[in-house]
């Protein structure tokens, strides 16, 4: 695996792999990494000839009163991890490199059809991060492929309509969501539960199976669902940020006749906010 701290030394061997005709994927994260990123870089073998996987911990999509500071930062682990998942490139650049002008005068991209409601409602200027960097690191790497995990159902759909409405020439591949036994989604934020929370936290996951149960069998009073889920999360002691039936595409709240619904949730547990979501065809 060969690594690159800079644009231009990575643009150079990137422009060499396109010049033999090889296909490249990209795998972004913010490092920490743990099965579900080694499932993304999979799909991005299966797909391409050459893996390019970046590891930055983006400032600019954490709130003042967020954990950017304490987010895990496992180099060591994570390289150890992206040679034996046979990853080719990897790009770990500074805030210098990717933010040069600084992070206030940098250039934005936002998408305004879905940042603000379900995680960017109470995480302002949290999609605005994603895009930004997202779109920057597209323009560095440009890939012909790029791997991002359902989990973060909100962030996918942004960057499908950030790549649709920029017209950048790359294909999105959605990467199904990885669990624990218990149905836990994977998340670099789990570290942050409890042993106690960790005990408990799959309901999330269990109320969006059964309320997808409960659509699948005809339910459509999807307010008074919403509610009935947010008290199960809630009586295991979580507080609920929103349980939220949803229209797939755009995000809206689904309507009665919708054939393409998911449902997404996000609650706190004492250190972390963790999220989740289902998706059902009708
Ligand atoms: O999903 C993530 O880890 C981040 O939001 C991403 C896409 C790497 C952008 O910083």
């Amino acid at each position: 695996m060969q690594v690159f701290h800079h644009v231009a030394s990575l643009r150079q061997a990137l422009n060499t792999v396109r010049s033999t005709g090889k296909t490249i994927g990209f795998v972004p994260t913010m490092g920490n990494l743990h099965d579900a990123h080694i499932e993304l870089i999979n799909i991005a073998r299966q797909h391409c000839d050459l893996v390019v996987v970046s590891i930055f911990v983006n400032r600019l999509q954490f709130s003042l009163n967020e954990d950017w500071d304490i987010y895990p930062r496992t180099m060591q682990q994570d390289m150890a991890r992206l040679r034996e998942a046979n990853c080719n490139y990897l790009f770990h650049p500074d805030e210098n490199e990717i933010y040069p002008n600084g992070m206030d005068e940098q250039t934005r991209v936002i998408c305004p059809a879905m940042s603000d409601v379900l995680c960017g409602a109470s995480r302002p200027g949290h999609f605005e991060g994603v895009t930004t960097v997202v779109a920057k690191l597209f323009n560095i790497v440009q890939p012909h492929k790029a791997v991002f995990g359902i989990k973060d159902f909100q962030q996918l759909a942004l960057i499908r309509r950030m790549v649709e409405d920029l017209c950048i020439p790359l294909e999105i591949i959605p990467a199904p969501v990885h669990r624990e036994a218990d149905g836990l989604a994977m998340s670099s934020r789990n570290g942050y539960l409890t042993p106690q929370e960790r005990t408990k936290a799959a309901v999330l996951n269990q109320v969006l199976n059964w309320a997808r149960t409960q659509i699948k069998q005809g339910r459509r009073d999807f307010a008074a669902l919403e509610q009935e889920a947010t008290t199960k999360i809630e009586q295991t002691g979580f507080k609920v940020d929103y349980f939220s039936i949803c229209h797939s595409s755009n995000l809206q709240p689904a309507a009665c006749d919708d054939s393409a619904i998911t449902l997404l949730g996000a609650m706190y547990t004492s250190r972390a906010r963790l999220i989740d979501n289902v998706s059902l065809k009708l």
